[in-house]
């Protein structure tokens, strides 16, 4: 780990207990400048990029190559913030020497650290990721890389068990050398109580406010889409702004006010 990546990833987990750890996704060089210079602390490169960037319906299609040129872009665009890019699906499960080939490819491209899905049966992935020094940040609760095929979208962590297979989850995560852990659509009480109990930093998605810091998807909290999920709060109608602004550009060039003089060179009326 160079010096420069190793203090962002330390400046993150010192905020735990002291302040709030503001994470955005982002995908691309302008959003990321943006979110970068909006005071984001962490920039999620991550896999929902399948969905929001490239139109696929889930994130099981997203491959290395899309994340690593997504992760580039956002590196380049970086300043301050800590940039995680997301390992996608079945680039860390085939084995651990794949595991940390493919992370190791997201830091080639800028990244200061990866993410990847699931608990306790990854532990020995994420120890071997860590070895090779390259931090990582774990992703309980609900996993969208497994959600499709196995378990559904619901809240989880709810009961008393399946609270206590997630408080073990994290546990065997911050053994693992995971220095943050997102929890996903976790109960608020359960997510809260993790929070609690561990020493390194978790963000919130959909988890309630006693998490350590919160996510959301760039695209969700700028209304560039309509969603329909309960924990995103947007902050902005872009959508509206954008199609406004289009619609205006269609009748200026079909009208002949654009471009006006000021935007023309020559004598040409
Ligand atoms: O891919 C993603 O954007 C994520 C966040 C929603 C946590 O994993």
């Amino acid at each position: 780990m160079n010096i420069l990546m190793h203090n962002r990833v330390m400046d993150i987990t010192r905020m735990k207990n002291k302040k709030k750890i503001v994470t955005v996704t982002a995908y691309d060089y302008t959003m990321a400048t943006l979110c970068d210079e909006g005071g984001a602390d962490i920039l999620l490169v991550g896999d929902s990029a399948g969905m929001v960037m490239l139109g696929y319906k889930s994130t099981i299609p997203v491959s290395m190559d899309e994340m690593c040129s997504f992760t580039g872009a956002v590196s380049r665009a970086r300043k301050e913030a800590l940039v995680v890019a997301d390992l996608p699906f079945l680039s860390y499960n085939v084995s651990k020497q794949e595991a940390i080939r493919n992370s190791g490819r997201l830091i080639q491209c800028g990244a200061d650290a990866v993410k990847l899905e699931g608990g306790m049966q990854q532990a020995e992935t994420i120890q071997s990721i860590v070895n090779a020094g390259i931090p990582v940040m774990g992703h309980i609760g609900l996993q969208p890389q497994s959600a499709e095929i196995l378990d559904g979208y619901g809240v989880r962590g709810a009961d008393k068990e399946a609270a206590e297979v997630l408080q073990n989850d994290a546990q065997a995560l911050q053994e693992a050398g995971a220095f943050c852990i997102v929890l996903e659509k976790v109960a608020s009480h359960t997510a809260r109580a993790i929070t609690d109990s561990i020493d390194i930093p978790t963000i919130g998605i959909g988890s309630g406010v006693g998490c350590d810091g919160q996510v959301l998807v760039i695209q969700d909290m700028l209304g560039m889409h309509k969603s329909s999920l309960r924990f995103v709060k947007q902050y902005a109608n872009l959508s509206e702004d954008i199609r406004w602004a289009i619609h205006t550009y269609k009748e200026d060039v079909e009208n002949e006010r654009f471009p006006a003089k000021e935007h023309s060179f020559g004598d040409d009326v």
